[in-house]
């Protein structure tokens, strides 16, 4: 696909026309009276709706296509976005020029359309398929003035969310925790990014005890991803952590077959963060972030971890095993222990982590637990400006409690007399954070895979949370 800036002239447009249209306004008289009849009456302005038009060999060019915004008053970056992915699902066209002057507004300007329609272009035509096949399919974003800087913008953004999607729609055979340290590795060998990839022997002398655990069942080694990015000076770290299970079997608590369907996008908050991580980068943020990925897979073997065990974490806390299903908090747990180990002051945990949370919240929000207001209202201002859902869940003592009961270790994995699973999640991460740091969990078990298509995010692996993280930088 390419999209590029055209300077001002539609008479070379070669065959069609995109032509937004608000709801307010009277409708193209102009082109009516060159096309010799009025189908003003024809146009259907809602939201997405496309009208197409025959110029009759009247116009240099053949179509006219004349795409539904809405209201104008109501329309905002994110309704541009539906309404251009809408219309590019019908307008089956290889060479079409948009013209961006029709959608303007006070607040939304040249570049916020040329990058509205940029990222609805690549997000919406995201193909799992046709990944690494580039069409030669060509937009051209008619301007009164230069928008290739915010097509770049764009670009950056969506390419990013499709990374995301690509990297939690592959197979777990093609995708191991190593594939994983070697997509890191290729996306940020050119940048301004220092990289460590801590290996079981690493690992085992640093006495990861919940990663190699959990590892223990799987032919393939664990990794400690880790990427730092220095693009504000001295400034406070954040961290983002990624649960990078490539595929979750349940281990010995195995999953019945019909809940492990799937099972390969258990790495769906690695693909977020490394993926926010790559906005934050190339775009050369003000902010000083690191990355941090524990990935392996849970496995069944003679070795594998069973119930009843116990580990000894990073941090030294012991934990007894009372299902193996719950693996992700364990990785976690020693990310979260590493990551106050390199003086941050705010992380944030990203994780396909309960299926309660599911339960609770659904498809459509993201689980959001936070010990601090502060860093909360920074997050949730950031994904409303993203437009990304997201709910706040409670972190109470009530849920430490029952991950308290073990006689024979610090804390169980697995507990939740009354319910409340997701909750519990989180209350066990809590085991691991310093008071002193500002942390967000974010449980993106519902939101991280769709069955259904919609105009923004074709079915599979979504890409949440991308936007969001990147644009709690974007200050
Ligand atoms: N990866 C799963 C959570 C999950 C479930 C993600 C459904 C996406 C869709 C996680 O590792 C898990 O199995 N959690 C268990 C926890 C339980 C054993 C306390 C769950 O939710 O059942
Ligand atoms: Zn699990
Ligand atoms: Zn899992």
């Amino acid at each position: 696909m390419i999209i590029q800036s055209k300077y001002e002239h539609i008479k070379d447009a070669k065959h069609a026309v995109m032509h937004p249209v608000y709801k307010e306004k009277y409708a193209c008289s102009k082109i009516s009276g060159i096309l010799d009849y009025d189908f003003t009456g024809q146009i259907d302005k809602d939201l997405g709706k496309v009208t197409k038009i025959h110029t009759l060999g009247k116009l240099d060019y053949q179509y006219i296509y004349f795409v539904g915004l809405g209201y104008k008053d109501e329309a905002t970056p994110h309704s541009l976005k539906e309404a251009f992915a809408a219309a590019l699902k019908e307008i089956k066209e290889d060479h079409l020029v948009i013209d961006l002057k029709r959608a303007l507004t006070d607040t939304l300007t040249f570049d916020v359309i040329a990058e509205s329609f940029t990222e609805s272009a690549l997000l919406a035509l995201y193909d799992y398929k046709k990944v690494g096949h580039d069409s030669s399919t060509t937009f051209e974003l008619l301007a009164k003035e230069d928008v290739k800087a915010a097509i770049e913008k764009g670009s950056i953004m969506a390419n990013a969310i499709n990374r995301a999607r690509t990297l939690a729609n592959t197979p777990s055979n093609l995708l191991t925790p190593l594939d994983l340290e070697q997509e890191a590795l290729k996306l940020f060998e050119k940048e301004n990014v220092e990289m460590t990839f801590l290996d079981n022997a690493k690992l085992q002398e640093m006495k990861a005890g919940g990663i190699l655990g959990v590892n223990k069942g799987s032919a393939l080694e664990a990794r400690l991803i880790v990427l730092k990015y220095n693009g504000n000076g001295d400034e406070d770290y954040t961290a983002l952590i990624g649960k990078g299970v490539t595929f979750d079997t349940g281990g010995y608590s195995l999953k019945p077959a019909a809940s492990m369907v799937n099972m390969k996008t258990d790495m769906h908050g690695a693909a977020s963060v490394l993926a926010a991580f790559e906005v934050i980068v190339k775009k050369k943020m003000k902010a000083n972030v690191y990355c941090i990925i524990p990935t392996t897979e849970n496995m069944i073997s003679g070795d594998a971890y069973k119930v009843d065990d116990v580990l000894t974490m990073l941090n030294g806390k012991t934990v007894e095993i009372t299902n193996t299903d719950a693996e992700g908090r364990l990785i976690l747990a020693d990310a979260l222990t590493h990551a106050q180990s390199l003086n941050i002051t705010r992380m944030v945990d990203v994780a396909t982590l309960t299926g309660a949370c599911v339960v609770g919240l659904g498809g459509d929000h993201t689980g959001v637990w936070a010990n601090d207001e502060a860093f909360y209202k920074a997050f949730s201002d950031a994904s409303e400006k993203s437009s990304e859902l997201t709910w706040r869940m409670p972190l109470h003592n009530v849920f430490n409690k029952p991950l308290k009961s073990s006689i024979v270790a610090d804390m169980v994995n697995s507990a939740a007399p009354k319910g409340g699973g997701a909750n519990v999640a989180a209350s066990f991460l809590s085991e691991f954070v310093n008071d002193d740091v500002a942390w967000i969990h974010l449980d993106i078990a519902g939101t991280s895979f769709t069955k259904e298509t919609t105009p923004l995010t074709p079915k599979g692996a979504t890409g949440v949370m991308v936007r969001t993280l990147a644009n709690l930088f974007d200050v």
